[in-house]
C-alpha cells in the first residue's frame, strides 16, 4: 500500500514531457495485481509480429500500471497446465491449433479481435495478429482507466483503410508541420540512425487501430523511389511491422522523366508501355523490399502537380496506372479527389466555383478504377475549412470505393496554437445524410463501403507528428489523433466519450482535471467558429500566406477560388441552381433542395449556399452582420475561460505539461482577441453597419502605442488594416536599436490587468520591458517563432499579433507607463497597444 501511495505521488510530480502520448501505463489506485492472471501466454512466436509485440504491450503496462511484473510464456515453454490463470492472446487460429479446438466467439472480420476477462484467463483473439494486437491495446486501455470489470465481446473495424498521411519532405521539413522536423526524413534520406521515434509512433497508431501510414508528401519528390531511399523505407516497414502499421508512400506523377539514375523516360503518359513498365518495375522493386507495403498515394492534376490530365487521359486512367503495378502485390491505390484547376477560376464569373471541381473532374469516371483503386476525399468541397458541407462526391461515386480525408493537422484550424477538439466536426460530416436514391445514406455508411457494397473503404487523416516530444507539439492536440483512430474504428461513438477516455489516459483520474479538459474541448470548435469565420463563410485565414491568422481579404480576387464575394452590402457565394453556381444540385435532389433555397438552409452554411445583403436576418433573428459581431465577441470570451480554467488544474498536472499546456491557452486565448478584432473590424469598416452593442471598434481601455509619447519608436501603417488598432503600430525608428513608448495613466487607482499587444516576427528575438514609474513590472522576449510551432510571419499581421498580459498591478492615478522595446535582426520591437484593464474586464 504504501509503495502504491509513494509511486502515485511520484507519478504527479515528475516532469512528464508528453513523449508517452495516451499510453503511459501510470500506476492506478485502485489496480489491485493479485485480481490479475499470473502470465502473458503468448500463442503465435514469430519475434517480429504483432502478437509478439502485444505481449511485451501487456508486460510493460501491467508493470506501469499495477507495479507488478508477468512472465511471458511462448507456445515452446508452454504447458497447458498453465492457463488455470493467464492471458491468452494469439490469433484465432492458433488458438484453435494450439488448444485442439476453435474458440466458440463472434464472428471476427479482419484486424477485428475478442475480449474475454469474465474467467479467472484473459482471452485476447484476434482474427489475424493485428487484431489480437488491438485488444492487448484494448485491454490495457480499460486497466489505464481503472476499469477491471468483467466483458466479453468482438469487436470490428468498421473499415479496412485506416491510415493516417504524413506530408513529409525528404529534407526532413513537413508540409504544415507545427512539431519539430520528420521523424522518418533528413537531409534527403531515410534517417540513418536510430529510427526510435519511429517505434513508439508505430505503439501508438497500432493503440487506435491504425494499420497503414504514407511516409512522405503528396506533393511528392520523385526521388522517394531511388535504391538508397527504398532501402531506407524499408528499414521504416520493419520498425513498424510488429505494430500491424504498414507502410505506403506518396508518389509523383511524373516520376519516370524526373531525372532519376535510372530510366529516364521522355513522359510519363500513363497509357505508354515503357511508362507501364517503369513502374511496375519500382513497384516489384519496392515490394521486394517490402513485401507488405500498403500501397500508394498519388495527387496528381492538382496545385501544379503533374497527372494523367498532361496527356489527356482521365484520372481513372492515371489512377489505373498505379493500381495495376500493386495488384500482383495485393496493394492498394489511393488517388486523392482534390483536383482543382488553381491557375484558371475567375472570380468575376458569377458561376465560377472550386467547390464544383471534384464532381467535375470525376464525372463519367464512376465505376472506372480498379477495384484495388481508392478516391480519398477531403470531408468538405473546398479544404479542411472550420465548417464545410460533406462532399457531395461522396454520393456521386457509388461504383468506386471511397475513404474520407480528415486533418488531424490544424492547418487552418490554429496549427496546433489554439485547442480545437475536432472529432465533433467529423462526426457531423459523416453522420450525414445524403439521401441518395431517396435513401438512407450516411457519409460513414458510405465511406465505410456499406451504402453502395464497395470492398474497399476507409479513412485517412493527414498528421504531421514530428521530433518534437509533445509529438503534435501541444499536448492537447493529442486528443485528435486518438480521437481520429478511435472515430475511424466505430464512427458511431461519441467524441465526448473518446476525449474522456483519452483525458484518463493522459492526465490520470483527477474530476477536476477531467470536466476542465472535457468542458474546454468540447466548446473549442464552436468557440474557434465563433471567432473565425461564421455562417459557412470559410475559415477566413490568410490563404495567401500561413493559413494562420485572420486575413479575409485574401479570400478573394485571385484564382484559388476560397471565394467569399464580399463586398459593401452583401456576402457569401451563390452556389444555388437557379441563380448561382450550380453546386448545389451536385447533391442528390432532397439534400440539393434543402440547400438550393434560404429559408431550408441551415444557418450554419448559409453563406456556403447564398449570396446575401449582411442585413439578411437568420433563422435565430439576429442578422448576418450582428451575428458575426456577436458570434466573434462570444467565442473569444469562451476563450478567455481556457487559460482560468486550466488554472484550477495546478498540482493536479505535472508541472512541465500543466506550463507548456498554460503558457498555450494563454497565447490562444490572446490570439481569438485579434481575431476577434480583426474579423468585426474588418465586415465593420466594409458594411458601414455599426454593432448595435457598441463593441465593434470601440475600446475603452485601450492606449493606442502609437499615441504614447514616443522616444527612437514611429507609427507603422499595418497591413493588412484590420490586424492593428487602429490601423497603426509603432516599431523602432530605422537607426535605432532600443525605443520607448510612454503615457500618463489617467485611471482611478486600483488593481488592473495590463494587457499589450504587439508583433513577433520571425528573424529577431526582440527584447520588451514593462514599467510602472520606471519600476520594470514585467519583461518579455520576441521569441514565440521558437515555443508556439505555428507558421511564423516575417511582417506586422494577423499571424504575428500577440497579447502578453500582466496580472493585478497596482497603479495609482497618474502613474507613467513606459515600454521599452530593443529591436533585433529584423524585428523592430513592434508594439500596437496597451489596455489597462480592471479586473474582470477584457478588451
Ligand atoms: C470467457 O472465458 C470464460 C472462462 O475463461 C469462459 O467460461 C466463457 O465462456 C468465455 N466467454 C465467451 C463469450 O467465450
Ligand atoms: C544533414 O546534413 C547536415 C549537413 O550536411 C548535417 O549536419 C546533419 O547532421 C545531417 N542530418 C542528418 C539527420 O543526417
Ligand atoms: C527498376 O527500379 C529500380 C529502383 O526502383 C532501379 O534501381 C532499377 O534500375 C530499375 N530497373 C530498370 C530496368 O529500370
Ligand atoms: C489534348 O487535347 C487538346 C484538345 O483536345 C489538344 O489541343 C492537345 O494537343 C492534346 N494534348 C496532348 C498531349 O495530346
Ligand atoms: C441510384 O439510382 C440510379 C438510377 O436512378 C441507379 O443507376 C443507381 O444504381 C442507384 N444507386 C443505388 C446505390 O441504389
Ligand atoms: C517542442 O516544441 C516546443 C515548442 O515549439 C519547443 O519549445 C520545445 O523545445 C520542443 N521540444 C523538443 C524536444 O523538440
Ligand atoms: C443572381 O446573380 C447575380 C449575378 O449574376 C447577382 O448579382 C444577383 O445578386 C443574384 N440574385 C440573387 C437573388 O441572388
Ligand atoms: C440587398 O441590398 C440591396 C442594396 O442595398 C437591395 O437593393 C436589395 O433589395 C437587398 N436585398 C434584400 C433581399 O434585402
Ligand atoms: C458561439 O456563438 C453563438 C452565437 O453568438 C453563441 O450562442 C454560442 O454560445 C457561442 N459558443 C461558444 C462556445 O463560444
Ligand atoms: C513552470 O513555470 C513556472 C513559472 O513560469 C516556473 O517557475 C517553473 O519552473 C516551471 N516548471 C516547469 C516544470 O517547467
Ligand atoms: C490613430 O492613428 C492615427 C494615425 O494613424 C493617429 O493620428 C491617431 O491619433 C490614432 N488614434 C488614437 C486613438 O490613437
Ligand atoms: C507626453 O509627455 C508630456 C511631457 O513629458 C506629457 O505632458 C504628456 O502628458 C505625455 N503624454 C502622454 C500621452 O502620456
Amino acid at each position: 500500500m504504501q509503495s502504491l501511495l509513494l509511486l502515485a505521488a511520484v507519478g504527479l510530480a515528475a516532469a512528464e514531457t508528453g513523449i508517452k502520448g495516451w499510453l503511459r501505463y501510470a500506476p492506478v489506485p485502485s489496480a489491485n495485481a493479485s485480481s490479475l492472471p499470473t502470465n502473458i501466454i503468448s500463442l503465435n512466436a514469430s519475434s517480429n509480429g504483432p502478437v509478439h509485440a502485444a505481449a511485451v504491450e501487456l508486460q510493460n503496462g501491467v508493470a506501469g500500471i499495477f507495479n507488478h511484473s508477468l512472465n511471458v510464456l511462448y507456445p515452446t515453454s508452454y504447458q497447458l497446465s498453465n492457463t488455470g490463470s493467464s492471458i491468452v492472446i494469439g490469433t484465432v487460429a492458433e488458438y484453435a491449433n494450439t488448444f485442439g479446438g476453435a474458440p466458440k466467439i463472434p464472428q471476427l472480420e479482419d484486424d477485428g479481435y475478442f475480449l474475454n476477462t469474465t474467467g479467472s484467463s484473459v482471452q485476447i483473439l484476434g482474427h489475424n495478429e493485428r487484431g489480437a494486437l488491438y485488444g492487448a491495446f484494448q485491454y490495457l486501455s480499460m486497466l489505464a482507466q481503472g476499469n477491471f470489470s468483467e466483458v466479453a465481446y468482438a469487436s470490428n473495424p468498421s473499415a479496412p483503410i485506416r491510415w493516417v498521411n504524413q506530408w513529409d519532405n525528404l529534407d526532413g521539413s513537413i508540409e504544415r508541420g507545427f512539431a519539430g522536423p520528420s521523424i522518418f526524413w533528413a537531409n534527403g534520406t531515410v534517417k540513418v540512425n536510430s529510427l526510435d521515434r519511429v517505434t513508439q509512433y508505430g505503439r501508438l497508431l497500432a493503440s487506435i487501430g491504425v494499420n497503414g501510414i504514407i511516409i512522405n508528401n503528396v506533393n511528392a519528390n520523385a526521388s522517394a523511389l531511388t535504391p538508397q531511399n527504398i532501402e531506407g523505407i524499408g528499414r521504416i516497414a520493419d520498425t513498424f511491422r510488429p505494430y500491424g502499421v504498414r507502410v505506403g508512400l506518396a508518389l509523383n506523377f511524373a516520376s519516370p522523366s524526373a531525372n532519376l539514375v535510372y530510366g529516364n523516360l521522355s513522359t510519363f503518359d500513363p497509357l505508354d508501355p515503357r511508362v507501364i513498365d517503369w513502374w511496375q518495375n519500382v513497384t516489384d522493386t519496392i515490394y521486394a523490399t517490402v513485401p507488405d507495403m500498403a500501397g500508394y498515394l498519388v495527387k496528381a492534376n492538382s496545385e501544379g502537380q503533374p497527372g494523367p490530365l498532361t496527356y489527356n487521359r482521365t484520372l481513372a486512367q492515371g489512377a489505373n496506372l498505379f493500381a495495376n503495378a500493386l495488384q500482383p502485390h495485393g496493394g492498394t491505390l489511393v488517388f486523392r479527389a482534390f483536383v482543382y484547376d488553381s491557375v484558371h477560376l475567375n472570380e468575376s464569373v458569377w458561376t465560377e466555383d472550386r467547390a464544383n471541381a471534384a464532381v467535375q473532374f470525376f464525372t463519367g469516371l464512376d465505376g472506372k478504377f480498379a477495384e484495388n483503386a481508392v478516391v480519398q476525399i477531403k470531408y468538405g468541397p473546398i479544404d479542411f475549412q472550420v465548417r464545410e458541407p460533406a462532399s457531395p462526391l461522396f454520393s456521386y461515386l457509388q461504383n468506386t470505393s471511397t475513404a474520407i480525408e480528415l486533418q488531424v493537422t490544424q492547418e487552418y484550424l490554429g496549427q496546433q496554437c489554439h485547442l480545437v477538439y475536432l472529432p465533433p466536426l467529423w462526426k457531423e460530416i459523416l453522420d450525414f445524410d445524403m439521401r441518395t436514391n431517396h435513401t438512407k445514406s450516411l457519409v460513414r455508411d458510405i465511406v465505410t463501403g456499406k451504402r453502395f457494397k464497395r470492398p474497399l473503404s476507409g479513412y485517412a487523416a493527414v498528421v504531421n507528428v514530428g521530433t518534437n516530444d509533445t509529438w503534435l507539439g501541444s499536448h492537447l492536440s493529442m486528443s485528435n489523433l486518438y480521437g481520429y483512430g478511435r472515430m475511424a474504428w466505430d464512427p458511431t461513438s461519441d467524441p465526448q466519450s473518446i476525449l474522456e477516455d483519452w483525458v484518463r489516459l493522459t492526465f490520470g483520474f483527477d474530476p477536476t482535471v477531467m470536466s476542465t479538459i472535457t468542458n474546454m474541448s468540447m466548446s473549442s470548435w464552436p468557440a474557434y467558429e465563433n471567432y473565425t469565420g461564421n455562417l459557412g463563410i470559410q475559415t477566413l485565414t490568410d490563404i495567401l500566406y500561413t493559413h494562420f491568422g485572420p486575413n479575409p481579404q485574401s479570400q478573394d480576387g485571385n484564382p484559388w477560388g476560397q471565394w467569399t464575394r464580399a463586398d459593401g452590402h452583401s456576402i457569401g457565394m451563390d452556389r444555388t441552381v437557379s441563380n448561382g453556381t450550380g453546386f448545389s444540385g451536385q447533391y442528390p435532389a432532397e439534400v440539393a433542395a434543402v440547400y438550393e433555397n434560404i429559408s431550408s438552409t441551415p444557418d450554419n452554411l448559409l453563406l456556403w449556399f447564398h449570396h446575401v445583403n449582411y442585413t439578411t436576418p437568420l433563422k435565430s433573428g439576429e442578422t448576418v452582420i450582428q451575428h458575426f459581431y456577436n458570434a466573434h465577441y462570444e467565442g473569444s470570451n469562451t476563450a478567455q475561460t481556457y487559460p482560468t480554467q486550466w488554472s484550477a488544474l495546478k498540482g493536479k498536472v505535472d508541472a512541465q505539461r500543466y506550463n507548456e499546456t498554460l503558457f498555450r491557452l494563454t497565447y490562444q486565448a490572446g490570439h481569438s482577441l485579434v481575431w476577434r478584432d480583426a474579423i468585426t473590424n474588418f465586415y465593420h469598416n466594409l458594411s458601414g453597419i455599426a454593432d448595435t452593442q457598441k463593441r465593434v471598434g470601440n475600446h475603452p481601455y485601450r492606449i493606442e502605442a502609437e499615441s504614447m509619447n514616443l522616444t527612437n519608436y514611429e507609427p507603422y501603417t499595418v497591413s493588412p488594416f484590420e490586424t492593428a488598432s487602429n490601423f497603426t503600430a509603432i516599431v523602432t525608428s530605422a537607426n535605432a536599436t532600443t525605443g520607448t513608448a510612454s503615457t500618463m495613466l489617467n485611471v482611478q487607482s486600483g488593481t488592473y490587468d495590463v494587457a499589450v499587444n504587439y508583433y513577433d516576427l520571425y528573424g529577431g528575438k526582440a527584447q520588451y520591458s514593462l514599467a510602472l514609474n520606471n519600476k520594470q513590472i514585467g519583461a518579455w522576449t520576441g521569441n514565440l517563432e521558437d515555443v508556439l510551432g505555428h507558421t511564423p510571419s516575417i511582417y506586422l499581421d494577423g499571424h504575428s499579433a500577440a497579447r502578453i498580459t500582466f496580472r493585478n498591478v497596482t497603479i495609482a492615478k497618474g502613474d507613467v507607463l513606459k515600454i521599452t522595446g530593443k529591436a533585433d535582426g529584423v524585428e523592430p520591437a513592434p508594439l500596437d497597444y496597451i489596455s489597462v484593464l480592471p479586473l474582470g474586464v477584457v478588451d
